[in-house]
């Protein structure tokens, strides 16, 4: 299922770089492998489409039987648009305005909400409708301090012991409390995190026991191997110890819930590649310095959260290897793709695959030093395509200048 170095340099001929391509057969077979790890009649994969709105990848998990995760008016607009109903969408956005509330409560969408005052306010203005309430789980995990939601240096979700308050609030306005959530973070490295969050939950749901609970949500977080020293964790294992929790859980609890997960990285982040040309090498002192034509702002994940991420180097595949710091094309110091990597010999040139790219990094991209985009290609049963082409600078200028009020003078 791994997309082969010709396949992949084909792309980068035909297409040009900086290019992301998606792999449709691999993400087909990762939710099909997630869902069959938790076998429970009311399952829900919610994808946590903030990973990668890729509209081909939209399609693929509505075609899959996906439901959504939606956090910006932006990704709920999208995801209805391909084709979601309201009804298999959960939003989850923090720091909510009253104006974003109203938007999402238009199209009939469940709200999932994190905060006693966003709660409160929302209490006011919708009593006597259906909700879903974010909690903290209090536990702490993530395979970097900026990708933790759980514990109290977190934003994220009403805290356990403010329970007492959230009954308050849901019972003098009569609110339909239906879900229960939390997530703990992303890239779960403790085996035993999401069970100590589920127990937590679980706490939750026995005290508060209201009474149109219809399910638990217990976020995304499941991690891959970025490195080729990480093992793969084994999901069919966990699936079984989460699945026999919660089914004992539902008969003491006397109702049998769903189960809801949002995964967004486990879906699609092994299944995507940045092709890069490397257009300069230079020599500095013993550092050996690797200049391409992409950089941060198209795949930030290195620089923001020190990830790893593969390097192959497609052109050279049985070169000798060599330690190189492989940069962008962006004036900053920190614009890397990884420091001190040993990669076969790279020459000017050639073509480099960033990988495991499908999750956190096209969504996460930006215009910063005003380059476009990479192209966005996906290939489905060998079938290639491509879904968002690349801008030219004059087309992204021209984008830019469409939104500005200020005119610019006539040359
Ligand atoms: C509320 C929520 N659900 C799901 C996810 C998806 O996490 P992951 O991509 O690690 O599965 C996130 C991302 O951090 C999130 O904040």
């Amino acid at each position: 299922m791994k997309l082969e170095n010709q396949l992949l340099k084909k792309i980068a001929e035909t297409y040009g770089t900086p290019t992301y391509v998606y792999n449709l057969d691999l993400i087909k077979s990762k939710y099909n492998y997630f869902k069959a790890a938790f076998p429970w009649p009311d399952l829900r994969i919610c994808y946590a489409m903030k990973a990668n709105y890729n509209t081909a990848i939209l399609n693929t998990m509505k075609s899959l039987g996906a439901f959504i995760d939606a956090v910006s008016p932006g990704d709920l607009s999208l995801a209805l648009k391909c084709g979601f109903k309201p009804s298999q969408i959960i939003y989850t956005a923090n720091n909510m305005k009253d104006a974003e509330v109203d938007v999402v409560m238009k199209t009939g969408v469940l709200m999932n909400i994190g905060s006693l005052s966003r709660l409160e306010k929302y209490a006011k203005k919708y009593p006597g409708t259906r909700v879903c309430i974010r909690f903290n789980p209090d536990v702490v995990d993530g395979e970097h301090d900026k990708i933790k939601t759980g514990g109290d240096l977190t934003k994220f979700g009403i805290l356990l012991e403010d329970t007492d308050q959230v009954i308050r609030i849901t019972k003098e306005h009569n609110l339909k409390v239906i879900g229960l959530h939390e997530h703990t973070g992303s890239g779960l490295i403790k085996s035993d995190s999401i069970l100590a969050a589920m127990k937590n939950m679980m706490s939750i749901a026995k005290k508060t026991n209201f009474p149109d609970l219809e399910f638990m949500d217990f976020g995304g977080g499941f991690k891959i191997p970025y490195s080729p020293d990480e093992q793969p964790i084994d999901y069919k294992t966990m699936g079984h110890d989460i699945v026999s929790l919660f089914s004992n859980f539902c008969d003491a609890y006397g109702k049998k819930l769903g189960l809801y997960f949002e995964p967004g990285k486990f879906l699609t982040a092994q299944a995507g590649h940045l092709l890069v040309e490397v257009n300069t090498i230079k020599n500095n002192r013993q550092r050996a310095i690797c200049g391409t034509d992409s950089g941060f702002p198209q795949l930030i994940r290195p620089m923001f959260y020190d990830a790893y991420h593969h390097i192959d180097n497609l052109s050279n595949p049985d070169g000798e290897k060599i330690r190189y710091d492989i940069c962008g094309n962006i004036c900053e110091t920190g614009d890397l793709f990884a420091r001190d990597r040993l990669v076969n010999k790279i020459r000017e040139g050639d073509l480099l695959s960033i990988n495991d790219a499908g999750a956190y990094c096209y969504s996460m991209g930006g215009f910063y030093n005003l380059r476009p985009m990479p192209a966005e290609v996906v290939v489905e049963k060998t079938k290639i395509r491509l879904s968002r082409k690349r801008l030219t600078p004059d087309e992204l200028i021209a984008l830019i200048l469409k939104e500005s009020h200020d005119m610019l003078p006539v040359l």
